[in-house]
């Protein structure tokens, strides 16, 4: 563990925020306020522009965005950045999508302000998982039908589907599941899912950049929307969720992204 410079951190703090979907309206009150107070504030690409509407005329904005497939800042860079500020004695915000306990490595970046003996504080958001029920006016959980609801990545380090996912959970017919970073790799779990059993006619949805003006919806059943999924190529992030608490989502007129 590197100890602190005896005079670094008297002042110096960090906050993880979640910033939600991305509608400014979703933010918390106390994220706000530690927007407002901030001097430094690192932010990924997820989190919606207006997030920095709250920011201080003379505020110091650092992007630090990790979008599949784009340049952007190591993870280490970023924990670097962000405890080097508060070492200055600088009260930094770091800005997550969603929430901050919903993979985002912030585990992470709490070692690190911990390793550098600088305080931390995280201020959860609302999860994409749980925005996209609401925009589509749906509950996750479902009396006598969905009794469990899961978060997965489908997203290994090496941009593949991981190699370890429990597939029979994956499978279960009585959960809600919410596949974070999976657009890519959809198509093979769909495929894995529907070898293990699980119904291809189940309800199965694809949320593309909740929270913006272009946001798009794509709703069917698991056995064909990975093939519209692939053959639609959406550019924003995607939130797929499948399961039959969704049976009830019909496809958004004028929104359908295929
Ligand atoms: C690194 S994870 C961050 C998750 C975030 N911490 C949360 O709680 O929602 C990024 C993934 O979250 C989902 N995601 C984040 N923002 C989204 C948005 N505005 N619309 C749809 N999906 C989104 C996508 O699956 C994306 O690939």
């Amino acid at each position: 563990m590197t100890a602190p410079a005896p005079d670094a951190t008297s002042s110096g703090s960090i906050a993880l925020i979640g910033g939600g979907p991305g509608d400014v309206d979703l933010l918390t009150l106390r994220a706000v306020e530690r927007l407002r107070a901030a001097d430094v504030i690192l932010y990924d690409d997820l989190a919606g522009d207006g997030i920095l509407s709250f920011a201080r005329p003379d505020a110091e904005l650092v992007a630090v965005g990790k979008r599949a497939g784009h340049p952007s800042p190591k993870q280490e860079e970023v924990s670097r950045l962000m405890v080097g500020y508060a070492r200055l004695g600088k009260r930094v915000v770091r800005v997550k999508s969603g929430d901050p306990s919903i993979f985002a490595r912030t585990d992470e970046e709490i070692s690190a302000a911990r390793a550098a003996g600088v305080p931390i504080e995280i201020v959860p958001g609302i999860t994409t998982a749980t925005a996209a029920a609401a925009y589509l006016g749906t509950s996750l959980t479902k009396r006598l039908v969905a009794r469990r609801v899961q978060m997965v990545t489908g997203h290994d380090v090496d941009g593949q589907l991981p190699a370890d996912l429990d597939i029979t959970a994956l499978a279960d017919p009585g959960a809600t599941t919410c596949v974070f970073m999976g657009k890519a790799t959809f198509a093979e779990l769909a495929d894995r899912l529907i070898a293990h059993g699980l119904s291809g006619e189940t309800p199965t949805v694809v949320v593309e950049s909740l929270g913006s003006p272009s946001t798009r919806v794509m709703a069917g059943t698991l056995a064909e929307i990975a093939t519209r999924l692939a053959a639609a190529k959406p550019a924003g992030p995607c939130l797929i969720l499948y399961g039959a608490a969704l049976a009830g989502v019909a496809a958004r007129d004028g929104e359908a992204i295929a």
